[in-house]
Parts: structure tokens; C-alpha cells; sequence
């Protein structure tokens, strides 16, 4: 279904080929001519031109030179973003394989450019009828390259399969992606991935008074799921689990606080941390990778009825706290609160949320990365960072200061779901999941890129999987560490 990497021992003389390169210096004279050279050192050289194809009839071939960067992850990151450009002429000309010659190429040069070709492949088009779909052709993609070991491209192929998942989860619409869906869909990736999987459902959430998941709720006509995703391999490098917490909001109307205007286009895309959760869940375990790592996924849509939770409600949580509704549409906070309250029970080395959780978030840095927060948890934030900018899901920290607390007390409960004012709207938000943690803990606010408009290079459009890749990356460094 998505497009597979192989590797290959030599290409048919059939095959069409690409020679990524760093200069046009790189290029042999065994494949092309020395008029195609002269044309290819002109057209790089005073035209900035960095893309060429040459029909052979019975096939192509390709150059594409990525000029190496002094930052050498901005150079992985120019390398998938070539890669996506590469894949829309594949399409163009209807090619369903290619092979890759890199010829001064790092391994993770060429997994970045091949990760880029496969994520840039992808389309949803379930919901189109067959005369309207216009299906990408590319299949396959052959990598020549010896020094590549079989495990990476095998990781490869898993994490980017992972990573299309979460965008498909993302881009499903409520009318089929509600909460009992949203619990099978993870069901079905744990079988898949050999990974334990539990589901508890609306009375089992009673009686275990999830009193934020409930409240939010109360206004929709499906129940609310929980789902615990769990990877506890035998030779697990770490007793203590990583848990990742994902908000799982399939669809945010904002409640009686209704969001106007076009504020609520899209709010479909507000489980994007939990598509993270399940597709990091599942490439981990699906890799068989050494941690021991529990995903949590509170699920429900937040709509409104007769019955709906409304402002001035005072909720009490899961771990026994009281919360002051102040506005309904700061529900990611409350699902997530008993979600965070409950891993507690794993004594986990760290807790890691992801949530598409404020306006302001978005707002502040835009699509181009992720606002992070954190309170005893240095070394995670420094790993975790450079996992952002090995992987191009970058990371900005946020302050955490203590002071932002007083803007969340409430008069008559311990404290509101708003904080006062609107300042530092990322951060209170943040602040207030904080409240429900007793452990080492990083906040990922994904508002700005879980879902992106308009073609944004090799993460498609729509759903873009962010966090998947972050979290892979996270793990496998806590492994090799
Ligand atoms: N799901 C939204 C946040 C959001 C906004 C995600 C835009 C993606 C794009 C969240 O539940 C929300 O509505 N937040 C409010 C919080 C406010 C009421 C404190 C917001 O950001 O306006
Ligand atoms: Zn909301
Ligand atoms: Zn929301």
C-alpha cells in the first residue's frame, strides 16, 4: 500500500535511476555524455539548476544534486524536502520504480532522501471515487548502496509506514473517526505490530472516575475510550517505562464556548497527538526495538447537547483534584490531566504528552515546529531536541516558570481550566497538565504542525504525522545510549 524500499544488489538495465549527487563534479562519464555533462555543469552552474532528466526510451535517467549545508541537519532536512520534488516528477511521468545511485553520501543521507520520497508519496484518497483519483504511481524504491544495513531500511520502511498511519488517523473525519473507532483503529495497530493493547470503554472510565475525560464528554452522543498501548519486550533496556500521552480529541467544536467563524475548520485533526502516540507505539514495537514504552490515548469528540459540560461545572478529576470550567474549549486539558494522573501507576522514567493543545501554540511558531515545555527532565529535553532536529520535527523550548501558575487559581476549586488574561496561553495550558505529574515530564504542543492546509513539501497536505518520526527517534537513542 505505501511505497516500499528495497535494497538491491544491481539494478535491470530497464530501470530508471537516479544519481543523487552533492556536486555536479560527482557525475561519470560512463552514464552520460559528454554533451549532457557540459549541458548539466552549465545549466548547475549558471542557472542554480538542480534538477535534470533524460528520457532513454526505455527508461530515465535522473540527476538530482542537494548541495551539502555547513548544518548538517538542515542538510537531512533539504535532502527529504529535494526528495518530495523528485517524487511529483516520478508521478508526472508515470514511474513506478526507481533506483538511487548516492555516490558521496552518508547511510542517513540516503535513508533522508529516501524517507522523503516515501512520505512525499503518500495520498488519501479513500473517500474519492475511482474516475476522480489521480493515484501516484511510484511503488518502489530501490537503494544500490551496500553500505546501507538491512535493519536500517527495514526501520525505515516501518517508521515511515507509521508515520502515513498517524496521517490517515488525522485525516479521517469524525463521521467515521469517533472515539469507539479511534480504540479499534489502535487495536488493529497493536495486533498488527505483536504489542498488548487494552481498551476500556465508557463504564469502565466511570468507574474509574476520569472525571475530565467524562465531563468533556457529557455533550456527545458517542462514548469516550481509553486506550493503553503497551511495548514491554523481554530485553528491554529500561525497567522504568516511557509512557507518551496523546490527545485524542476526534473532533473539537469547542462545546458551548463554540468555536466561530472558521475556527473550527479542521478540528478533526485534534487527536494529532494521539495518531503520534499510536504510530510512535506501534514503529517501536514493530521494530522490536529494546524499550519499554506505554502509550495513552484519551479519546472522545467535544460537541454539544441538552447535556453538554458547561462553563462554571466543577469537575473532579481522576487523581481527586477540582477544576473550575472556564471555557469548554480548553477540553485537551482536561482528557489529558487524568491520562497524565494515570501514568503514575507505571512509576515511569518519564512522561511525554503530545497535544494539539492551544491557538497560541500555533500562533507563536506556525506550522514549522513543535513548542515544548518540561519540569525535571534536562537530559529527555536535550535528547529529545536534537531527535527534533535529526528528524525535522523541531523542537522550541518554552519557559516553565512557576509563576505562570497564578494565573490558573480558581476562587472556589483548586483551580480553572483557563488561565486569566490569555497570557502565555501555551504555557498556562501547559502549566496546568504540569499539575497532574509527579514525574519527569515534557509537554509537546503539536497545534501548529499536526494538520498544514496547503502542500507543505514532503509532509504532504492535511494530516502530517508529526511527532511519529520524534518519538522512533527519541527511543532508538535511549537504546544506543
Ligand atoms: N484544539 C484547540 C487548539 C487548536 C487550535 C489546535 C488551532 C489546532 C489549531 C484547543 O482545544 C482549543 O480550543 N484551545 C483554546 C484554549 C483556550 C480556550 C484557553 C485556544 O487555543 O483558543
Ligand atoms: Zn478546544
Ligand atoms: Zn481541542
Amino acid at each position: 500500500m505505501y511505497t516500499n524500499v528495497q535494497k538491491i544488489k544491481s539494478l535491470d538495465k530497464t530501470s530508471s535511476v537516479l544519481y543523487l549527487v552533492k556536486s555536479f563534479d560527482e557525475l561519470n562519464a560512463n552514464v552520460f555524455s559528454y554533451e549532457e555533462l557540459t549541458y548539466i555543469e552549465g545549466q548547475s552552474k549558471n542557472n542554480k539548476k538542480t534538477s535534470f532528466s533524460f528520457n532513454r526510451y526505455n527508461r530515465w535517467d535522473f540527476v538530482e544534486i542537494v548541495k551539502e549545508k555547513d548544518n548538517h541537519f538542515y542538510f537531512l532536512e533539504q535532502l527529504r524536502v529535494a526528495a518530495d520534488k523528485f517524487v511529483g516528477l516520478l508521478n508526472e511521468n508515470k514511474i513506478e520504480s526507481i533506483g538511487i545511485h548516492t555516490l558521496s553520501f552518508s547511510a542517513e543521507e540516503s535513508l533522508a532522501f529516501t524517507e522523503g520520497m516515501v512520505l512525499a508519496n503518500y495520498q488519501f484518497n479513500k473517500y474519492k471515487t475511482e474516475k476522480e483519483t489521480k493515484r501516484n504511481t511510484l511503488q518502489t524504491v530501490f537503494i544500490t548502496d551496500q553500505s546501507l544495513d538491512q535493519e536500517e531500511i527495514d526501520q525505515l520502511n516501518i517508521v515511515a509506514e507509521a508515520t502515513l498511519i498517524a496521517r490517515t488517523l488525522v485525516n479521517e473525519p469524525v463521521n467515521y473517526m469517533n472515539a469507539p473507532q479511534l480504540a479499534k483503529e489502535i487495536e488493529m495497530l497493536a495486533k498488527d505490530a505483536g504489542a498488548k493493547v487494552e481498551i476500556l470503554g465508557k463504564s469502565k472510565i466511570e468507574a474509574l472516575k476520569m472525571g475530565g475525560l467524562l465531563a468533556v464528554n457529557k455533550g456527545s452522543i458517542d462514548p469516550p475510550t481509553f486506550s493503553i498501548f503497551e511495548w514491554k519486550p523481554e530485553n528491554a533496556i529500561n525497567k522504568k517505562p516511557f509512557v507518551f500521552v496523546g490527545k485524542g480529541v476526534v473532533y473539537d467544536t469547542g462545546g458551548l464556548n463554540i468555536k466561530t467563524g472558521t475556527y473550527m475548520n479542521n478540528m478533526k485533526a485534534d487527536m494529532g497527538g494521539a495518531a503520534a502516540v499510536a504510530g510512535s507505539v506501534f514503529a517501536i514495537a514493530k521494530a522490536k526495538l529494546p524499550i519499554y514504552v506505554i502509550g495513552l490515548i484519551p479519546a472522545t469528540d467535544n460537541r454539544l447537547n441538552n447535556n453538554a459540560y458547561v462553563s462554571g461545572d466543577i469537575i473532579k478529576m481522576f487523581n481527586g483534584m477540582t477544576v473550575e470550567v472556564l471555557n469548554t474549549d480548553a477540553e485537551g486539558r482536561m482528557i489529558l490531566a487524568d491520562a497524565l494522573a494515570y501514568a503514575q501507576k507505571y512509576d515511569p522514567a518519564l512522561v511525554i504528552d503530545l497535544a494539539t493543545l492551544t491557538g497560541a501554540a500555533a500562533n507563536a511558531i506556525g506550522k514549522y515546529g513543535i513548542v515544548a515545555m518540561g519540569s525535571k527532565s534536562k537530559t529527555y529535553m536535550n535528547t529529545l531536541k536534537i531527535s527534533g532536529e535529526q528528524t525535522g520535527e523541531r523542537l522550541v523550548e518554552f519557559p516553565f516558570w512557576e509563576e505562570y501558575e497564578e494565573l490558573l487559581k480558581s476562587d472556589i476549586a483548586d483551580m480553572t481550566n483557563l488561565g486569566a488574561g490569555g497570557e502565555g496561553g501555551a504555557i498556562t495550558a501547559g502549566k496546568f497538565l504540569e499539575k497532574f505529574t509527579k514525574y519527569p515530564y515534557i509537554h509537546l504542543d503539536i497545534a501548529g504542525p499536526a494538520l498544514v492546509e496547503k502542500r507543505f513539501n514532503y509532509r504532504g497536505v492535511g494530516g502530517t504525522g508529526v511527532g511519529v518520526r520524534l518519538l522512533f527517534d527519541f527511543a532508538k537513542k535511549q537504546v544506543s545510549k
